[in-house]
């Protein structure tokens, strides 16, 4: 075996460059230690095969972000001057001499590679354990996390040839690890069923006895109930780890809290890696997401992303890629799903977040729930310093946490705090930098101080009247939080079009300028949920805060923000 690669080695590389390079490995990703929780059982079978993707290197990943922030700005004479999938995968696009040396490498090992996305920019390959730790200098294992009984086949670094740096981002899976909890929301009561809706003089009169409502959300933040016009203008959901809605939930969830909309009212399936649309197996995430886009953003076309696999990093990848492969892709796109950021490799977060870079320069808002664990990740967990959660600490996307009370205060598990990978982005330079004078050396230690805050908005998050199994379920979580932020950029976003105005893209450089002042801020409360240092977790405050972000939203406000 040996032999014979090192025959291709020399044929591959005079081919390419007409001289002989030996290839010199160089460590290119290691993880410290085990993730919390995950025990190492022994090395990984060498016939197992190993389905391995490949980052090449962008051609300018530096100008799509340019870009970005440029057509997100407000003041910017370029702003909603989105890019069409031609233009945006051109800076994704890896150079072609990227593209040939990590070919001219795997086919010295014999390997073949397939295209993975629209810009060519991920490749996947099919590996033996053995062969991968060959090449990649890597110690393919066994990890076992005993709680669940979750197993999985990860290494604890990995190499590649340092001629290959610059041209390869990174190999995944490898020092990523899946995350071993369930990311669904807590349910905290079931309401009974059939639901009815009961008749008070306000629509929040009730909110405290039988929980959140649209009618409620639609009277605190003043979102319209006048159908959107625009057929063009959609609205998705993603759904992962096997949630699904069910139509006849959805319709009596419509007939009871909407009665004035045409109850049959559905959303269309978009369908990834093979993702089902089960009606029989109703999930509790997917009823909420369902329910509280199709029933806030009224008339707005929505979308159901179902998304296939087991392996939830992936299918965030896929995700993105299947909709950077649209040329119309949905304007707005809800996800209530999110992990620890350190069980990500950053090379992977990295790329990842470019991805999502790319989608908002398209001009796709994209809205992700911030996590139900406070300071302390997505599941509240033991931890000793605060853990970040992912794609939240993203700072090309919009993270949102979540409120209770009428007036709002912010609710104890609201996600929030800074990321250890992403550094601070420009446009929350202010807000950020007014928060951390205002805690000054409090929980130092605890938290990166010059990551990416988030989130940067929130919503009404405890106790949504769900429908599911015909039965109405008290919900909480960031997950709420999320749906109720995407429908009223959807209806915005309706309203823009119809006005022949584009719609509103990557959102948060709007939010921290003209944006902030459309929005209530949010300044009692806090998240403390970090293991031993119960008690400890980031305050409310006036301004930006890593709890309650910028506020939740004033839809009035909004509109004449956006110049309506
Ligand atoms: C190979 O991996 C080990 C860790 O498993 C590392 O210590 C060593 O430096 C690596 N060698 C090369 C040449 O990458
Ligand atoms: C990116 O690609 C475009 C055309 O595809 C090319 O003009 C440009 O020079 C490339 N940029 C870099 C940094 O390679
Ligand atoms: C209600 O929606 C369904 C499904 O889109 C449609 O077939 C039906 O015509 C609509 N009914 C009315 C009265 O608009
Ligand atoms: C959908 O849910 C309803 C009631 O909650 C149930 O009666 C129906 O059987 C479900 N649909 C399917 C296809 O299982
Ligand atoms: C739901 O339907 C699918 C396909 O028809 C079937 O494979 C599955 O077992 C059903 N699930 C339940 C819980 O009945
Ligand atoms: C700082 O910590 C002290 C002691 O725990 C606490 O009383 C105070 O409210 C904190 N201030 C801020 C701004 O977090």
């Amino acid at each position: 075996m040996l032999h014979v690669s090192c025959v291709l080695v020399a044929l591959c590389c005079s081919l390419v460059s007409g001289r002989i390079v030996p290839r010199t490995l160089q460590v290119h990703e290691a993880r410290e230690s085990v993730p919390n929780g995950y025990q190492l059982t022994g090395p990984a079978s060498p016939d197992t095969v190993l389905s391995l993707r490949i980052a090449i290197t962008s051609n300018d990943t530096d100008g799509l972000i340019d870009v970005l922030y440029d057509i997100s700005t407000p003041s910017s004479a370029n702003y909603g001057k989105y890019l069409t999938k031609a233009e945006a995968e051109a800076y994704a696009a890896p150079n072609p001499d990227s593209v040939a040396a990590v070919n001219a490498w795997l086919s010295e090992n014999g390997l073949e590679s397939t295209t993975l996305s629209p810009a060519g920019d991920w490749i996947g390959i099919q590996v033996p354990v053995s062969k991968a730790n060959d090449m990649l200098n890597a110690s393919f294992s066994v990890f076992t996390y005993p709680k669940t009984g979750l197993t999985t086949v990860r290494t604890l670094s990995y190499s590649i040839p340092s001629d290959l740096k610059g041209h390869l981002d990174l190999v995944h899976p490898t020092i990523s690890f899946p995350d071993p909890n369930a990311r669904t929301p807590p349910v905290t009561r079931v309401l009974g069923g059939p639901s009815t809706e009961t008749s008070s003089s306000s629509p929040c009169a009730d909110v405290n006895d039988n929980g959140m409502t649209p009618a409620c959300l639609q009277y605190l933040y003043g979102i319209p109930t006048t159908p959107a016009t625009v057929s063009t203008n959609r609205l998705a959901v993603t759904e992962y780890e096997d949630e699904y809605f069910n139509q006849t939930d959805l319709q009596t969830f419509l007939q009871t809290f909407r009665p004035d909309m045409n109850s049959s009212t559905t959303l269309s399936i978009f369908s990834i890696d093979g993702g089902l649309n089960l009606q029989n197996e109703t999930g509790l995430e997917a009823a909420l997401d369902t329910e509280y886009t199709v029933g806030l953003a009224t008339n707005v076309p929505a979308v159901f992303i179902t998304v296939g696999g087991e392996d939830f990093q992936q299918a965030l990848l896929d995700t993105a890629t299947a909709l950077l492969a649209e040329d119309s892709p949905p304007q707005v796109v809800s996800t209530s799903y999110g992990e620890d950021e350190d069980l990500l490799a950053p090379a992977f977060a990295q790329k990842l977040c470019n991805t999502y870079a790319q989608l908002g320069a398209r001009g796709v808002s994209l809205i992700f729930s911030s996590g139900d664990g406070g300071v302390s990740g997505n599941q509240e967990s033991q931890c000793r310093v605060f853990v970040p959660v992912f794609p939240s600490a993203c700072p090309y996307i919009t993270s949102v946490g979540a409120t209770t009370q009428i007036p709002e205060v912010a609710v104890d598990f609201s996600g929030g705090g800074f990321s250890n990978y992403f550094l601070r982005p420009v446009y929350q330079e202010t807000a950020v930098t007014d928060y951390l004078l205002y805690i000054g050396t409090n929980m130092s230690g605890l938290y990166n101080a010059v990551g990416r805050g988030y989130p940067d908005v929130s919503a009404y998050g405890v106790d949504f009247e769900v429908v599911a199994y015909d039965f109405t379920f008290g919900v909480s979580g960031t997950s709420c939080s999320a749906p109720t932020w995407a429908s009223i950029i959807a209806l915005l976003n309706d309203r823009l079009l119809a006005a022949g105005k584009p719609v509103l893209g990557f959102l948060n450089p709007w939010l921290y300028s003209t944006g902030a002042s459309a929005l209530t801020d949010i300044v009692y409360g806090n998240n403390d949920a970090c293991g031993p240092y119960y008690n400890i977790g980031f305050d409310a405050t006036t301004g930006w805060d890593p709890v309650t972000g910028l506020g939740t939203p004033k839809f009035a406000s909004l509109l004449s923000s956006v110049g309506l």
